[in-house]
């Protein structure tokens, strides 16, 4: 198995590392620009090992420790078969830096799971409990010269720290691993002496051509000096004001908003405000807040965006991959969004069961995808100190992300765990005080949902699994008189155990039809503000329901592959924009010698198809409006059986508002398939902050994943990176295709190929540039 660690000799490690001394922070990124000031990520070279006596000493004998570069991820993974015992244990990361003799330093880290002891020089200068939320520690030991930041993290699970609960009798996990390491980004700033702490750019009066917004900006320090926001959007100044700071904080509001262009899930505008610290004619701080001006509004009678109804169509999410548990670059993340926005079309997201990165969140204001976001957690709570972490973590998530337009909900109850009614009073109004403006919830379980009586929240939110109960596929009827969102049905409670490319067809169709079923209830009702189905992506698991390690429940594989269910979601976006054509069966004659047979499922959102084999007309297909009379695009149903030997290739030609809109072939012939090995960038930074994900597929001619493909493909990849993956890929196993990621070196630009050779499919290969800026890990149009 190779590993997520990049192979770097020690020698090549020193070289690389003397480019990103901290001497040398060059000013101006996340956010600040204050004079003098200036932020440097730690992404590059550090020192990595097993927890050792004396690791936090300057002077520790590092020969055995290795050469990682963040994020990263204590222990090798493999895709499938993770073991908690590899990294719940204690681990050392060193970095070296030097340090100028003037400046105030400041390190922070984006997500450390889980626990983190921070030392600089050999003092401790900081600790912090839990995973999933930002720490910044001051560094005021810097001296000139050699300088070193020794981080002990500790992923045991014995950590009192939600999610974890070592104090109770249950097994030592949860329905999802949670790898240890220094697994988002970090960086180190400079800082100035009189820093903005925070900004709070809360939009007031959206709909209204009054509207404004209302600013609370936070000094560390108090200080006489005057805030000025300036509102810009499309690079255009719309309105500024300021006000002297009182104390440490400057609260005033900026009108003369009319002419914003609103936030919306079609059109998402966002807005720069640049905040400004100023004495006299100097410069103190400064920061750019994004933010949206947008109404999210759940009422008992649905929910309502900028004041138009919105059915919310959406998926939870985990946050883990393969080889590399959480440990994956910011554009790795954003990527997770735009597949959700624009593959799957979903308006909506959950981040279950914790804050997830900020890239990620990033994505979604760009992108137009509404989240809700929750405190870590999951089906039982803590004692005492336990709960008071739930109250931190209420805090770090709300002041980090309450700028984002995207986020609509904050899930202020631990995910299916009862608690007490007081102690939910308690994480409620900590998140009304911190922002007044969105409404809180918190998922409830199937089985106490219906006896809640929802006092605490203001959306009542629960986990509808009646389905599992047999009989036809059902969602409980919305709670009347409050807000109503389903927040997880179907996941492997619903129907089969595992939903994989493996599995037969019936079982694969089964979750698209499940998933298809259960939003068309929701659409039936404008009760229900919208249904969040259980989930994107399969995740690694040792819960009830796992198999071999991971919980098959995504309508996409871990590689973010997408499986037949994620064809419902593709087929649920405007066909004039992406027409879409995807049969819910393999066109394989295989495992099926006749055909798919009668009945057989085609997923589209067009308004009539046409079929051929062999280019011979093969009649239309007939919609399933009956089937699913509230879903705004039905499926077809097809009979295609073919005489015992042949293997015709089959056409299918879509038609919306009147023209063909898409034409799609499928080839039985599997003598002709071929390798595929697609990145999904071409152009990376060296900066050993990036990656990219290549999926490697065996593909029908005209490109089909061909999901019953068997075999091994050998990779090998040249050039300065790292390959993050298993040295093999078992087509057999993971059901015709797979992922890697490669992920350049910090300060050696090159070109990264990547090879993947199989026995029959043939050679494939992968090419990708890395120079020093490269391309920004943004969205792509
Ligand atoms: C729910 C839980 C999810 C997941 C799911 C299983 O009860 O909230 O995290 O475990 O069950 O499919």
């Amino acid at each position: 198995m190779a590993d997520s660690v990049p192979r770097l000799s020690r020698r090549g490690f020193l070289a690389a590392s003397g480019a990103a001394l901290l001497g040398a922070v060059v000013a101006g990124s996340a956010g600040h620009a204050a004079p003098g000031a200036g932020t440097a990520q730690l992404g590059d070279f550090w020192l990595f090992g097993r927890y050792d006596d004396g690791c936090t000493d300057p002077g520790f004998d590092e020969s055995d420790l290795d050469p990682v570069q963040l994020p990263h991820c204590v222990t090798p993974l493999s895709w499938t078969g993770w073991d908690p015992a590899s990294w719940q244990d204690r681990w050392i990361y060193r970095k070296h830096f030097t340090g100028t003799a003037s400046d105030r330093f400041r390190a922070r880290f984006d997500g450390v799971l889980t626990n983190a002891e921070v030392h600089l020089n050999g003092e401790l200068v900081a600790t912090h409990e839990g995973g999933y939320l930002p720490f910044e520690v001051d560094l005021p030991g810097v001296v000139p010269g050699d300088n070193v930041l020794a981080v002990v993290v500790d992923g045991r699970w014995a950590l009192d720290v939600p999610p974890n609960l070592p104090r109770s009798a249950g097994p030592s996990v949860i329905d999802f691993y949670q790898p240890a390491g220094i697994y988002r980004p970090a960086t180190v700033a400079a800082v100035g002496r009189t820093r903005l702490a925070d900004v709070f750019a809360q939009p007031v009066d959206v709909l209204s051509p009054g509207r404004s917004l209302h600013l609370t900006c936070t000094l560390e320090a108090p200080v006489t000096a005057e805030v000025t926001a300036s509102v810009r959007q499309a690079g255009r100044e719309l309105a500024r004001a300021a006000a002297p700071v009182r104390g440490t904080t400057a609260e005033f509001d900026v009108g003369g908003l009319g002419a914003v262009r609103l936030w919306d899930v079609e059109d998402p505008a966002l807005c720069d405000v640049v905040v400004t610290v100023r004495a006299g004619s100097a410069v103190l701080d400064q920061r750019i807040v994004r933010t949206g001006f947008r109404e999210a509004r759940f009422t008992p009678d649905g929910f309502f965006l900028n004041g138009r109804r919105l059915k919310l169509f959406g998926l939870n999410r985990h946050q883990w991959y393969p080889f590399a548990g959480g440990a994956m670059p910011d554009r790795v993340q954003r990527r997770d969004a735009e597949i959700l926005r624009r593959e799957l079309n979903c308006t909506m997201v959950r981040c279950s069961h914790y804050p997830q990165s900020s890239a990620f969140l990033d994505a979604c204001d760009e992108l137009g995808l509404l989240v809700w976001e929750e405190i870590p957690g999951w089906g039982r709570v803590g004692d005492t100190a336990w709960q008071e972490q739930n109250l931190r973590d209420v805090s770090a998530m709300i002041t980090r992300d309450r700028n984002h337009p995207s986020i609509v909900v904050w899930g202020t109850r631990v995910n299916e765990a009862n608690g007490t009614t007081a102690m939910y009073q308690r994480t409620g109004q900590l998140a009304r005080r911190l922002d007044p403006s969105r409404p809180t919830s918190g998922a409830l379980a199937s089985s106490t949902g219906a006896r809640y009586a929802g006092s605490d929240v203001e959306v009542l939110a629960y986990n509808d699994y009646t389905a599992r109960r047999g009989g036809p596929f059902q969602l409980r009827p919305p709670r009347p008189g409050v807000p109503y969102l389903v927040t997880e049905s179907i996941g492997t409670l619903a129907g089969a155990r595992a939903y994989r490319r493996t599995d037969p067809a019936a079982t694969q169709q089964q979750q698209a039809e499940l998933h298809a079923k259960a939003h068309d209830l929701a659409a039936a009702d404008d009760r229900y503000c919208g249904l969040l189905a259980w989930c994107a992506f399969d995740y690694p698991s040792g819960w009830q329901r796992s198999v071999g390690g991971t919980k098959f429940a995504g309508v996409a594989d871990l590689f973010r592959i997408p499986k037949p269910a994620a064809a419902f979601y593709a087929s649920q976006g405007d066909p004039l924009a992406r027409a879409v054509v995807e049969p819910g069966f393999a066109w394989d004659f295989t495992a099926q010698p006749t055909g798919p047979g009668r009945n057989a499922t085609i997923w589209s959102n067009c308004d009539r198809l046409e079929l051929f084999l062999d280019d011979h007309p093969a009649g239309a297909a007939r919609s399933r409006r009956a089937d699913f009379p509230h879903l705004r695009y039905p499926p077809f149903a097809v009979d295609l059986v073919v005489p015992r030997g042949q293997r015709p290739q089959l056409r299918i030609d879509g038609y919306a508002a009147g023209r063909l809109v898409v034409s799609r072939r499928f080839s039985g012939d599997r003598s002709r398939d071929v390798l595929g090995c697609v990145p999904d960038d071409t152009e990376l930074r060296a900066d050993g902050t990036d990656a990219t994900r290549v999926v490697v597929s065996a593909l029908d001619r005209f490109g089909t994943l061909r999901a019953g493909a068997t075999g091994k493909v050998a990779l090998t990849m040249t050039g300065p990176g790292a390959l993050v993956d298993d040295d093999t890929i078992d087509l057999g196993a993971t059901g015709g295709a797979a992922a890697v990621w490669l992920r350049p070196f910090a300060g050696t630009p090159g070109t990264l190929t990547l090879t993947a050779r199989h026995e029959v499919l043939g050679t494939a290969t992968a090419t990708v540039t890395t120079t020093a800026s490269g391309t920004a890990g943004g969205t792509r149009s």
